[in-house]
């Protein structure tokens, strides 16, 4: 470690070029080593990856699909053997099985054209889905996996859950497979999560409302809630082949999706409990911190245009010494709404049957109600609409919390606040929350805007990175980010692209402190196509775990290189770069040559 001049930047490495290319890139010095790729065996017995002839049975064995949250729990302490706990948020038809896209010109544009689904591509959807846990271990300065890791576990849209909290059991989560309104199968779009202080692996539902398809009985009692949740959307027709997935047959099975999912990793048998005192909305992400009553605190966003920012306060104190009395803290205590102030004053608004607006008359006849609506809820107290909550970080060693605030471009010029500063924002912004007395557990606080995001060489973007920041060093959409032991932040982005800021996805170092404030520098960049997920620091701050997700997939702008990207023509062959291998997405493992703390 070198010694830091007053005001210096927080960040030593030598920052790698912006740019677009078939590979990953990592600082000087660094390796970025595939630790985990699609299709790699979880378990010994696991077939190996047959790309060609993929079945559900093989791929509930192996690593699943579009890796996002990553997480380390380690073993009696370790920083070099631990478990990585995995989400596998969704899955890209056009980039993982062979013979189903077709490229036709629409209006002069080429677009794919996917074959419709059959029973048995649902079920490797189905199954590369979920989540992986499995056991990793550092030799040699290398990270393995450990196939016969007596905790490896797969978790598919399949797996048997169950519905705690104010929710469980309650009519509006009754469907006619389940009358107990308990037993749920499966959890989808587990975007990014967090790691209990207790060691269990939190998955967090968010676009669940793409799964759904047909329509509700007419005068349905859930028309107006999933009308406001975006429910249906169907984007992956599993309804044709699972009635719970159609709204005409289980018409209450969209309320059992859209919560945080905690799992118990000590047993691999455990059944993972949906925890319904979070409330239900498009969780990005559930991240934690012990505040100083020894109540836990989860920061929570609800990733759509305009929703909002929450977090979650125990009832119950943490025991640091005795695992079990944590096991289900997740089932009592507030839930708050963020609401933001212009003189810089923010409030946490509970959201409590019974309590202000939240009252019969207003339909919230049980916290059931509440948390099953809780976007109406919050809607009703007067919580501030935000640009997209992303990730939201509480850092424990300066006491803040980060929010990450991926974009809306549909904010317009009368709709800015100060919070939500810009219109049309099209790069996003962090904002950073000081809680009142530095408690994680207050109900006010102070807020301030640590960074817009953009190019800040063009003057209407707007962008506010110090001039310290090179023309490398910037980025937009800011989304998953992590805080490492020293208690320093680095952000991960979803969205640039060769046509919108000319360069891919990757992870930036960003300061926090001092005169180096909104400084940013590029540490690691994915190949064309990806986007960055991740990222998380062992507790040495020796590795960090990034996930690349859906390298090669063109989304809206193929046109950044030239041509549609699928599976039989992929514009990488990441990261394998075989003719007979898929582009594939992967965890990478990141650690100083020679040994050493990242990024100093
Ligand atoms: Fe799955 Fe909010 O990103
Ligand atoms: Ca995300
Ligand atoms: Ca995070
Ligand atoms: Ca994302």
């Amino acid at each position: 470690e070198k010694a830091r001049a007053e005001g210096a930047s927080a960040f030593t490495f030598d920052e790698i070029e912006a740019g677009v290319d078939e590979k990953h890139h990592v600082a000087a010095g660094y390796d970025a080593d595939i630790l985990l790729r699609w299709g790699d065996p979880v378990f010994a017995d696991a077939p190996a990856f047959d790309p060609a002839n993929q079945t559900a049975e093989a791929q509930e064995k192996q690593f699943g699909y579009n890796n996002d949250y990553v997480g380390y729990i380690p073993i009696d302490g370790s920083s070099e053997h631990g478990l990585l706990v995995v989400n596998h948020e969704y899955t890209s038809e056009h980039l993982m099985f062979p013979g189903i896209t077709q490229v036709v010109e629409k209006d002069g544009k080429k677009e794919l054209e996917i074959a419709p689904a059959d029973a048995k591509r649902v079920a490797i959807e189905m199954a590369a889905h979920g989540g992986t846990i499995i056991e990793i271990r550092k030799e040699g300065g290398n990270w393995k996996p450990v196939l016969d890791g007596k905790l490896n576990r797969r978790i598919t849209a399949k797996t048997e859950m169950q519905l705690t909290g104010p929710a469980a059991g309650h009519d509006r989560v009754k469907t006619n497979a389940d009358a107990s309104g308990t037993k749920v199968f499966g959890t989808i779009n587990n975007c990014a999560g967090g790691v209990t202080p207790w060691g269990t692996y939190i998955m967090a539902e968010e676009n669940f409302h793409g799964y759904f398809q047909g329509e509700l009985p007419a005068g349905h009692r859930e028309a107006a809630n999933y009308e406001r949740y975006g429910v249906p959307e169907d984007s992956y027709q599993w309804g044709n082949f699972e009635e719970r997935f159609d709204l005409s047959k289980e018409p209450n099975e969209p309320n059992r999706f859209g919560w945080i999912v905690e799992v118990d990793v000590n047993d691999p048998h455990s059944v993972p409990k949906k925890r319904t005192a979070l409330g239900r909305f498009r969780h990005e992400g559930a991240e934690s911190i012990v505040a100083k009553g020894g109540q836990v605190v989860f920061y929570l966003g609800d990733d759509e245009r305009f929703d909002y920012v929450y977090k979650f306060v125990t009832a119950g104190k943490f025991s640091p010494d005795d695992r079990a009395a944590n096991l289900d803290l997740l089932d009592e205590g507030t839930l708050y709404v963020a609401r933001f102030a212009e003189d810089g004053s923010f409030e946490w608004l509970p959201l409590i049957q019974g309590q202000g607006p939240l009252t019969d008359e207003n339909g919230f006849e049980s916290q059931a109600d509440v948390v099953i609506e809780t976007r109406r809820a919050a809607d009703l107290l007067g919580a501030t609409p935000m640009d997209r909550p992303e990730d939201i970080q509480p850092n424990g060693v300066n006491g803040k919390v980060y929010v990450m605030l991926t974009n809306n471009t549909k904010r317009q010029a009368d709709k800015v606040d100060g919070v939500n500063p810009r219109a049309k924002n099209a790069f996003g912004h962090i904002v950073e929350l000081i809680e009142d007395g530095g408690d994680f557990a207050a109900t006010k606080g102070r807020w301030e805007i640590l960074l817009k995001c953009g190019d800040p060489s063009v003057a209407e973007v707007g962008a506010s990175f110090s001039t310290a920041t090179t023309a490398n060093g910037w980025f937009g959409m800011p989304d998953n980010c992590a805080v490492d032991s020293a208690g320093r932040l680095w952000v991960a982005t979803d969205g640039n692209s060769p046509k919108q800021t000319g360069r891919t996805d990757g992870l930036w170092a960003v300061d926090t402190e001092g005169e180096a404030r909104a400084t940013s520098k590029l540490f690691f960049r994915v190949p064309v196509g990806g986007e960055m997920c991740g990222p998380l620091f062992t507790p040495d701050d020796q590795t960090a775990f990034v996930a690349v997700q859906h390298p090669g997939d063109g989304g809206d702008d193929w046109e950044g290189f030239g041509r549609p990207s699928y599976y039989e023509d992929p514009s990488t062959r990441w990261p394998d770069f075989k003719q007979d291998m898929p582009v594939r997405p992967a965890v990478v493992a990141i650690t100083k040559q020679g040994g050493g703390k990242i990024g100093v």
